[in-house]
């Protein structure tokens, strides 16, 4: 449905853009990293790429149709397709994710914007880069005002909208980061010691692999690929109708996953040559890059400002996805101008990310779900959780309620090379929500 009020997308260049963008983001370069030393490398990789090839891939295409043939927001999406139903309680489940996932997003994306201005301490002889970065987020106020600019910034661009905002600044950075990623990785592989970490990191020891580790690589590719709320459905509703939605979502996947792919090059070798711990948690990238950085000699400033730059960046393309669901919603459903909605809703999320914040410092005894602090609990709730559930509901809703046949006429208008058929049909009806299914009953100890 082209609707000249909500806006569309202007150029296939720039649609791929901004929903790259939303995927790229702390997702990528912060959590991948993470989780991956977390739950013990390479074999976690090899299930994390094997979910976004059969779960990923289709319920992106299956986002896209979906918002682009109700032309609506996460929620009203389903009102449309499946008036008179109950189906729209996915889309509430959606929009309530956003607020979770922006609340704490936003305060990484604070810490990212901080490191910026970091480079004179981290640069400094004899530094402790794990020193400085539990210093500067457990300190109560400043990490707070951080959180507070990164959400100013993100008000900025959604008020700005959908063509003038979010489509101008993603075309041009994207590929910067890109860039700056393969210097860093040339860096890092080439440290002595480093060859450890690529074993860690590509050589797969099933032995390491758990229950729970699966559960966290099938909540990351939900997380990474901004799915399972209703991200994609809210920018698939700006597509107009000759845009390619199948080759999109392989252009949007393809490159998520070789940007987490290329963090893990540039993390995995470097810590292992500076003796850090690959299961060191949400510290893991700020901590060792700056390492990497301090390594380079004077230039490391240069290269270190540009990377936190850019990860803000980067951050930001994904933060405002989260706040253009949230929205969208308030601005087609309750009628709220753009402005309003924004404001609004940009305050309340920065509230409920306050607690996320202090639970690095002044309140880190508060432990909610089996001893995570509260950012962790938040981002447990919400990726391992709410997103996955979203997408099997998507896929129920898609293969058994509104007919997989609809989605793939949808689908293929516009599409040129490859056409969505059978093996989409099959994927979304029986093996995505089976596999989600079976994952889900098996980490909560059900067998
Ligand atoms: N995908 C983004 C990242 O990797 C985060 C994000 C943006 C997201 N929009 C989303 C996550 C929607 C889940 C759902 O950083």
């Amino acid at each position: 449905m082209e609707n000249k009020s909500r806006g569309n997308w202007q150029s296939q260049v720039g649609f791929i853009a901004a929903a790259a963008g939303s995927a790229v983001g702390l997702g990528n370069i912060w959590k991948f990293p993470y989780i991956t030393g977390k739950y013990g490398g390479a074999a976690f990789v090899l299930v994390y790429l094997i979910i976004i090839i059969f779960i990923g891939v289709p319920l992106m295409n299956s986002e896209l149709l979906v918002g682009r043939k109700s032309g609506k927001n996460a929620l009203g999406a389903f009102k449309e397709l499946a008036p008179k139903s109950s189906w729209w309680i996915v889309g509430a489940m959606g929009i309530l994710a956003g607020f979770i996932i922006l609340s704490y997003y936003s305060v990484i994306g604070g810490w990212a914007t901080a490191y910026i201005f970091k480079s004179g301490a981290y640069m400094a002889a004899g530094a402790d880069h794990a020193n400085i970065f539990v210093g500067s987020i457990t300190n109560p106020w400043a990490p707070l005002i951080w959180h507070a600019i990164f959400m100013l910034m993100c008000i900025g661009i959604v008020v700005a909208g959908i063509e003038k905002g979010i489509e101008k600044y993603t075309k041009i950075l994207m590929p910067a980061l890109l860039v700056i990623m393969l210097i860093l990785i040339i860096r890092s592989v080439t440290l002595p010691g480093a060859g450890k970490g690529l074993a860690f990191y590509l050589k797969p020891d099933f032995s390491k692999l758990t229950a729970e580790g699966i559960l966290a690589a099938l909540g990351q590719a939900f997380f990474s690929l901004s799915l399972g709320m209703g991200c994609m459905i809210t920018y698939g509703s700006y597509l107009k109708k000759d845009q390619d939605i199948p080759a999109n979502s392989y252009w949007i996947a393809g490159a998520d996953t070789a940007i987490a792919f290329l963090a893990g090059f540039a993390i995995f070798p470097a810590v292992f040559a500076f003796g850090l711990e690959p299961g060191a948690g949400p510290g893991l990238t700020f901590i060792t890059l700056p390492a990497v950085f301090a390594s380079m000699g004077a230039v490391g400033h240069v290269f270190g400002i540009l990377f936190f730059f850019l990860l803000t960046i980067a951050a930001l393309t994904s933060a405002i996805s989260l706040l253009e669901v949230v929205c969208a919603y308030f601005i087609d459903e309750a009628k709220w101008d753009r402005k309003k909605a924004t404001w609004i809703m940009g305050t309340i999320i920065f509230l409920l990310g306050i607690p996320s914040s202090l639970g690095q410092g002044v309140w880190s005894g508060v432990k909610i779900i089996g001893g995570r602090d509260i950012l962790d609990s938040l981002d447990f709730i919400a990726s391992n959780i709410l997103l996955p559930l979203g997408g099997l509901l998507l896929c129920i809703f898609i293969g058994w309620y509104w007919g997989t046949d609809k989605a793939i006429e949808e689908a293929n208008i516009g599409a040129k090379s490859i056409k969505l058929g059978a093996t989409y049909s099959f994927l979304i009806k029986y093996v995505a929500p089976v596999a989600i299914f079976i994952v889900f009953l098996k980490s909560i100890g059900v067998f």
